[in-house]
């Protein structure tokens, strides 16, 4: 056996996945735990069911980093103080360095009362449930008639689109702390949902936000026409939901019926206060309440707390002056031999392009680490696998990774779908042939 450097990925979405491309493409020998049984990430179980291209091109790129002969993949494997594996076990397994690229899997709970609510979700358990990730798929939720979101980003989007286009439910409120001038959605994700857009709503809502944006010298016209910029090439309308915005309003708590069933959401009004050459929420101490049965918290997510990494600020804690910057960008956190990459590094930020680019920089990171600090040494990945099987749980590999797409591919073609996915384990597991043998 020769001497390699032996690296842990931890996460198999864009950033783990290549980040983990870069470091074999270096020489390192390395192995990829996921928690999930396929690879992706939320290139795979965020990315919206519909966008078919997209997501075939991100599988086939992933497929490539998966044929590396110098990585190995060990999915249904969690990382962390209440995992499988905590990061010392993977020290004592010879690892000469972790590479964190767990995504942003904590939430970002406000702690407001009602939160408890049936109805009340954020947004991440209602992606992962629509994009059939086990166990989310099996969890009930209740889409009422009437839903608000939270949030005015591509996230609140993408719920807007499950619920008009999917739920077609009756109405759907996004609530956006500042105004129509700091909406931080794409125009193309607008396409979507914009054929739903109530526009005399929105005009009313404008009207009535124009003082507060004037205030602090913005232009209502100008906000308006950016909002509605995605008409002339929306979708057409596949339902008859109210789309509609409540600006400059923050949720403050909840309220249910007798049997804890939400039905409503009591709201803040805000001002725009400017700081720092931004402009901030401020609440006026004006509260009203508005009728619904679903409220759905898209304001981003936070890392996992219970990972065995140091938290601070919804992140993972980096060291403020990096032995081994790359492009500006800390990667390392307080354990020397512990790098952070991708969502994990800046929680709920960017696309995939982004993601791979911080993957593959926070490899750079570790490389140069490695380089400066260790040797080669025996890369046992035998006594990883030993260890995996000692969990007595199917542990998925590469192999069985392939098996599962080829019956997926199957099952599509079979019933005339363009993709189709099992959605629990023990079916993903019998489609790989694991319940024969267990
Ligand atoms: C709803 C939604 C829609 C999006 N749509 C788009 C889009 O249309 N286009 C676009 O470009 N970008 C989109 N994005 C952004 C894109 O998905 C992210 O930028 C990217 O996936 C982040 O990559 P990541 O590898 O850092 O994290 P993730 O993709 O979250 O991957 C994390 C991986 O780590 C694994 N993991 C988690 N915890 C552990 C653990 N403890 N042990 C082992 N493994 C673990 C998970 O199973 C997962 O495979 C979307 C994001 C969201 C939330
Ligand atoms: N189709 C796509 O391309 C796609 C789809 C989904 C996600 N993504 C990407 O994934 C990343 C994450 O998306 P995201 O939508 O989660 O994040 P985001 O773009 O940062 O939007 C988060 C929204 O939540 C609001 N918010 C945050 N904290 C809040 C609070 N405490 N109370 C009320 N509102 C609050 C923010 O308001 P403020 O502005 O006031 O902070 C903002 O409007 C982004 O980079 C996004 O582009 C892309």
């Amino acid at each position: 056996m020769t001497n390699q450097y032996f690296v842990a990925v931890i996460g198999a979405g864009p950033a783990g996945l290549f980040g983990a491309r870069e470091l074999a493409n270096q020489g390192a020998r390395v192995v990829v735990f996921n928690r999930d049984i396929k690879p992706g990430g939320l290139a795979e179980y965020g990315i919206y069911p519909s966008k078919h291209t997209m997501k075939n091109g991100l599988r086939k790129q992933f497929r490539q980093v998966l044929d590396i002969p110098n990585l190995e993949y060990f999915g249904n494997v969690t990382i962390g103080e209440q995992g499988d594996l905590t990061l010392d076990d993977l020290r004592s397994l010879g690892f000469q360095s972790i590479l964190v690229t767990a995504g942003a899997q904590g939430t970002k709970w406000l702690g407001l009362p009602g939160e408890d609510q049936v109805g009340v979700y954020h947004a991440k358990d209602v992606v992962y449930y629509y994009n059939q990730l086990p166990p989310y798929t099996q969890k009930p939720f209740r889409f009422g008639k009437r839903c608000a979101v939270i949030g005015a980003g591509n996230v609140m989007i993408d719920i807007a689109h499950f619920l008009i286009r999917d739920a077609k439910v009756e109405e759907v409120i996004a609530i956006v702390r500042r105004g129509p001038a700091e909406v931080k959605f794409d125009k193309k994700e607008m396409e979507y949902v914009i054929a739903n857009l109530d526009q005399t709503a929105l005009d009313a809502e404008i009207q009535r936000v124009t003082p507060i944006m004037q205030a602090v010298n913005q232009d209502p016209v100008t906000a308006r026409a950016s909002i509605v910029e995605a008409l002339p090439k929306g979708l057409t309308k596949v339902s008859d939901t109210k789309f509609r915005f409540e600006f400059l309003a923050s949720p403050v708590q909840m309220f249910g019926d007798a049997n804890g069933n939400l039905t409503e959401v009591e709201i803040e009004d805000n001002i725009l206060v400017e700081k720092n050459g931004d402009t901030k929420a401020k609440g006026t101490g004006n509260k009203r309440r508005l009728a619904v049965e679903t409220i759905v918290f898209a304001i981003g997510d936070k890392v996992d707390e219970s990972f065995g990494l140091p938290v601070e600020w919804n992140e993972f804690v980096k060291s403020e002056n990096p032995r081994y910057p790359v492009e500006g960008n800390s990667f390392e956190t307080p354990f020397e031999d512990v790098f952070v990459g991708g969502w994990s590094r800046k929680a709920s930020s960017g696309l995939v392009g982004y993601a791979r680019k911080d993957g593959t920089n926070a490899s750079k990171a570790v490389w140069q680490y490695l380089r400066q600090t260790k040797q080669p040494a025996e890369a046992n990945v035998d006594a990883v696998l030993e260890k995996l099987r000692g969990l007595g749980k199917p542990i998925v590999m590469k192999e069985d990774v392939k098996k599962l797409e080829s019956a997926e591919t199957a099952e599509a073609q079979k019933r005339g779908l363009e993709a189709f996915k099992f959605d629990s384990n023990e079916d993903m597991l019998q489609a790989m042939g694991f319940m024969e043998t267990a």
